[in-house]
């Protein structure tokens, strides 16, 4: 294999393993509905905690914010221009069977993301009645139900698009209290920003690889995620207590479950990002690094991605992540024990990762950032 990554990971021959093959509309279905460690999750949380929340510490950077909202400069935004087909017939047969499996499980889990963000946001926006958090819920659940159509339409032109009903319906919801929703959600939405303006520069600096039309939206959906972050961050800065104490701690554990998940997750599909001219080891150094910029906002504590105790167990993480993954396959008593042992050593690598030392950060007095990236 003339991947640099084998050079770290000589198990990334095996990396199929970490994803199912899609062939059909019913494995593309089937794969978006599946709930382990890797894929995305459905939420649901706390409403009435949700309901008593407070802005009025943020009201001004609120108010102006949600002014963007309703000015809503992408409602044009996701439908497709007169090229996008002709894009779409003369790159997609391009594709090797490898690389239009690795696109497609990208297409599968961001449609997903998307998709549980616009439940997450309208389950709320329907059980609550306070004013501003139900304003708010309406607007970025109106945004990620535009995001989660968009990519479904290009999954319908290989006949594998999702049926978004029947996945609401069937896929199962993991409870979050509000706290660790605006954790994760903070987290997911910024870090959502940080992969497609990261995709969009590298495709706007070789358009050449492009492999396909979606990437050209990709600047402005960016902007959807990145004001989703903004609004979590207020809501976390209006109530102080989240970021102190035994919160910090928490804060700490969200951000490396984050990063630890999406290192390993990317790795799995190499080629993917080798097509753009990137390598997913730097892919995902670039998305750490202005995610952990733009988290100065509102996280008085930051993971050190530099340390080298930091990028060696990101690199353990996915060895073991691929040698469960062997196991399993393996399957027997055998199987099960070696994949249990991976999985505790998978445990430890994060407990390692968790006590290292981390920075520290002032908050700003003003909240707000601007998408500059
Ligand atoms: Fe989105
Ligand atoms: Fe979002």
């Amino acid at each position: 294999m003339s991947n640099p990554q084998a050079a770290i990971a000589p198990e990334l021959d095996h990396v199929a393993l970490l994803m199912d093959r899609v062939e059909s509309s019913a494995d593309a279905n089937a794969k978006a509905l599946s709930s382990t460690v890797l894929s995305p999750r459905f939420y649901t949380t706390d409403f009435a905690a949700m309901d008593r929340l407070d802005i009025s510490p943020v009201r001004a950077e609120w108010d102006a914010m949600m002014k963007e909202y309703e000015g809503d400069n992408n409602h044009d935004h996701f439908q497709r221009d007169a090229a996008f087909a002709e894009e779409v017939r003369t790159l997609m047969p391009q594709l090797s069977p490898e690389m239009r499996q690795e696109f497609l499980d990208f297409l599968i889990s961001s449609l997903t993301s998307e998709f549980s963000g616009c439940i997450l946001y309208n389950e709320i926006r329907k059980n609550i009645s306070n004013p501003d958090i139900k304003a708010l819920m309406t607007y970025m659940a109106r945004d990620e139900s535009r995001h989660a159509g968009f990519i479904n339409q290009s999954l319908k032109d290989f006949d594998l698009g999702i049926d978004l009903g029947s996945l609401k319906r069937t896929k199962a919801y993991t409870y979050f209290k509000p706290k660790y929703i605006f954790y994760a959600t903070y987290l997911s939405e910024k870090i959502g920003y940080a992969r497609y303006i990261t995709i969009f520069r590298q495709l706007e600096r070789h358009p050449d690889k492009r492999f396909h039309p979606i990437f050209r939206w990709f600047e402005r959906w960016c902007n959807d995620e990145f004001r989703h972050g903004e609004s979590f961050a207020l809501i976390m800065r209006a109530q102080p207590q989240l970021l102190r104490g035994v919160n910090k701690l928490w804060i700490r554990f969200f951000i490396l479950a984050v990063y630890a998940t999406m290192y390993v997750r990317d790795h799995s599909r190499p080629m993917l990002h080798e097509a753009m001219g990137l390598h997913s080891t730097e892919y995902d150094y670039t998305v750490f690094r202005i995610t952990s910029e733009i988290c100065r906002q509102v996280f008085p504590v930051e993971v050190d991605i530099d340390h080298p105790v930091f990028r060696a167990s990101m690199d353990r993480l996915l060895a073991l992540s691929l040698a469960h993954a062997k196991a399993k396959a393996r399957g027997g008593i055998v199987g099960r024990l070696q994949a249990a042992g991976y999985a505790l050593q998978a445990t430890m690598t994060f407990g390692r990762l968790f006590l290292l030392p981390v920075k520290t950060n002032t908050l700003p007095e003003q909240i707000r950032f601007e998408p500059a990236w």
